[in-house]
Order: structure tokens, then sequence, then C-alpha cells
């Protein structure tokens, strides 16, 4: 028995071998972790709620000799889904016959990525019918009512023009990022100048800031250390942080990005370049910032809509500082502002 139960404990999956009783005569570690009540010499009981679905599929399995598999779900809060394959061997010469050999794979993961595809789906639906229907409508005023007169034709034409925007917007969004997302994996190698990006940044937004009525201030360390990045990509990270921090900030306010070398304690641990951006807007609850990285999420939906806001800004904002083995801390107060620190780790000097 202690050869097979090596064996089996080296199996990732959770295996157990199972009498002619349904009775378990060997788990592996696996499966002594994946169901903690578990005892060997115990019946199926021991594995909760799973039990009874697979009781009876498990009696015929040995009966007809043969091999069957079952999807299941559990009962527990955070439902796990296992994949449960069972084979009857025979002609063993250290186990009583017939025996049954049980496997469980967990499904969960898969699970979980399935209902994130159908509600990513559902959510790129809704935004884009919003607009569509509001277009539609236009449309038909502008063939009714409107059609004769050059003021409201004007009006609505505006409209329209705001929603195909918003939908341009949409699609560039979701295109950037299916980009980022497969890009993530492979870190980018090249050397990067940071203070060339950030430069690069502040420029495309300067005209949002002069139009909302912001001031842009800026504290940059000259010549910071070089980092391996994508100059597009991290220009469009500090954009998404600074257009973020323009359009939900105070009247009048100052939009602050410092950049400077991280210090020691930086959440990365090792030498880093730290670019934050701060602004003195409304904040962000403490409950919501956790939430502010998943896509399509927005604290205030009709005030991000109004400005033709997607909500998939920050969620780039992460995948592109994954993709450089970097990451985005968001400290917020509600009613005096927000910093949002984007962390990159320094390229380590080539060896000569
Ligand atoms: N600096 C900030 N101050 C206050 N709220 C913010 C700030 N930055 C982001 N938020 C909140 O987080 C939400 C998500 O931001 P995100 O950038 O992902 O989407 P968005 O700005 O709505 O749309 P877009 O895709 O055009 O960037 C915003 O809708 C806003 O509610
Ligand atoms: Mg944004």
């Amino acid at each position: 028995m202690k050869n097979q139960q090596k064996v089996i404990d080296g199996i990732s999956v959770p295996v157990m071998v199972l009498d002619n009783d349904l009775h378990i005569s060997l788990a592996n570690k696996a499966a002594f972790k994946s169901f903690p009540e578990l005892e060997t010499g115990a019946g199926l009981e021991k594995l909760g709620d799973i039990d009874r679905d697979i009781d009876q599929l498990f009696r015929d399995t040995l009966a007809n000799r043969g091999s069957a598999s079952v999807t299941i779900v559990t009962d527990e809060t955070f439902q796990r889904e296992f994949l449960i394959s069972v084979k009857t061997v025979v002609d063993l010469k250290d186990f009583p016959e017939p025996t049954l050999v049980v496997t469980f794979e967990d499904q969960t993961p898969l699970r979980v990525a399935k209902s994130m595809r159908s509600d990513f789906v559902a959510n790129v639906s809704h935004e884009i019918r919003s607009p569509l229907t509001a277009i539609s409508g236009f449309v038909e005023t502008l063939q009714g009512d409107a059609s004769d007169d050059p003021d409201a034709s004007k009006l609505f034409l505006g409209l329209m023009e705001k929603e195909v925007a918003r939908m341009t917007n949409l699609v560039s969004d979701l295109l950037s990022l299916s980009k980022v997302e497969a890009k993530e994996r492979r870190a980018p190698k090249n050397p990067l100048d940071v203070n060339q990006t950030i430069h690069q940044s502040i420029e495309s937004v300067s005209a949002l800031a002069d139009k909302r009525g912001k001031t842009l201030e800026i504290d940059v360390t000259p010549n910071l250390p070089s980092i391996r990045g994508k100059r597009d990509d991290l220009a469009r990270a500090l954009i998404n942080l600074l257009e973020n921090a323009i359009n939900y900030s105070r009247d009048g306010g100052t939009v602050r990005l410092s950049a400077h070398s991280a210090p020691a304690d930086n959440p990365l641990g090792g030498a880093a370049v730290c670019i934050a951006v701060n602004d003195e807007g409304e904040g962000i609850p403490a409950a919501e910032i956790p939430r502010l990285t998943e896509r399509f999420y927005r604290v205030d939906k009709s005030r991000s809509r109004n400005i033709g806001g997607t909500g998939l800004g920050l969620a780039i904002v992460k995948h592109i500082l994954v993709r450089h083995r970097g990451l985005l801390t968001i400290e917020s107060t509600v009613g005096k502002g927000s910093t949002f620190t984007a962390y990159l780790p320094v390229a380590a000097l080539q060896k000569t």
C-alpha cells in the first residue's frame, strides 16, 4: 500500500480508489486537500453534498464493470465544479475486486471564465445598444417633426455625433484591451526613456485640460532610470490616468503628475520608477476602489457616460502595467481627491 500511496500522491488531481462497497480504500494528497472531511475506510458521505449525485452512478459502473463521467456542481457558498471520471479495474492483486478508480478534475476556473465571458458580452451589447437606440430615435425625429426645422436638425445631428463618438470610443477601447491582453505575457525587452514618454502623454492631454479649465502641474525628476517598456502602451496608460484626473476633478482644480525613483519600500520590492497622477476631485469611496480596474466598472455611471467614458480605461491601464511587470496603487479620499500611482521596475544594468 505504501508504494501505491506514494504513486498516487504524485498525481496532481484528486484520485480515490473505492472498493466493492464504495468505501474509500486509498486517496491521494490532492483528494484530502479538496475534500478535508475525507477518511480512508469511510464511505462517499465524506465527500459532502457530492455523494448524493454520484452514488448511483458508481454502483451502476461497478455492476457493469464499465466507466463513466459526470459533471457535478457543489452546494457550497463558493460553488465548485468537478468533472468526475470513474473506471472499474479488475485483476488486481492487492485490492478486493472489483475496484473503482475515481478522479476529480476541478473545472471551477473554467466555469468562472465562461461566466466572465458571458458577462463581458452582455456588457458590450448593453453599451452598444444604448447609443444605437438613441441614434435611431434621433433619425426618426429628423425624418418626422424636425425635417423642416433647421435648428432642430442641427441639434439632433450634434447629439447623434456625440453618440457615434461614444461608440467609436468603445470600439477602440475594446481593441486596445484585447491587444494588451494578448501581449500581456510577453514583457517588453527594449529600454524606454520614461521622461520622454511622460512628456508625450502630457502633450496629448493638454488640450483637454484647457477645455475643462484644469491646470496641469508637472514634477518629474530629470533623467529617470530607464525601464523596459513600449512607449505607446505606457503613454496610453498615463493618458488614461491623466484623462480621468481631468474629467473627474473639480472645476478650476489642479492635476499633478509626479515621477521619481521609487523609495526602497515600494510595493514592487526592487528598484522602480513611480509615476503618480493626483487630482483635487470628488474622490472615490474606499469600497469601490478594488473594483475600479474591472471592465465597465464606473462609480457614477451617468457622469462617466456623459463625458463619453466606457469604463474600460483603468482595465487597460492595469493590463499595460501587468505586461510591464509593474503595478497600480490607488489612494483616494472622498471630497479631497485621488492619487493613482504606477510602479515600474527599473531595467537591470547590462552586464559588460
Ligand atoms: N481620478 C478619479 N477621480 C474620481 N473617480 C475616478 C477617477 N478615475 C476613475 N474614476 C472612476 O472610475 C471609473 C472607471 O474609470 P475608467 O477610466 O476605467 O473608465 P471611464 O473613465 O468611465 O471610461 P474610459 O474608458 O473612457 O476611461 C470612472 O467611471 C470613475 O467613476
Ligand atoms: Mg477613464
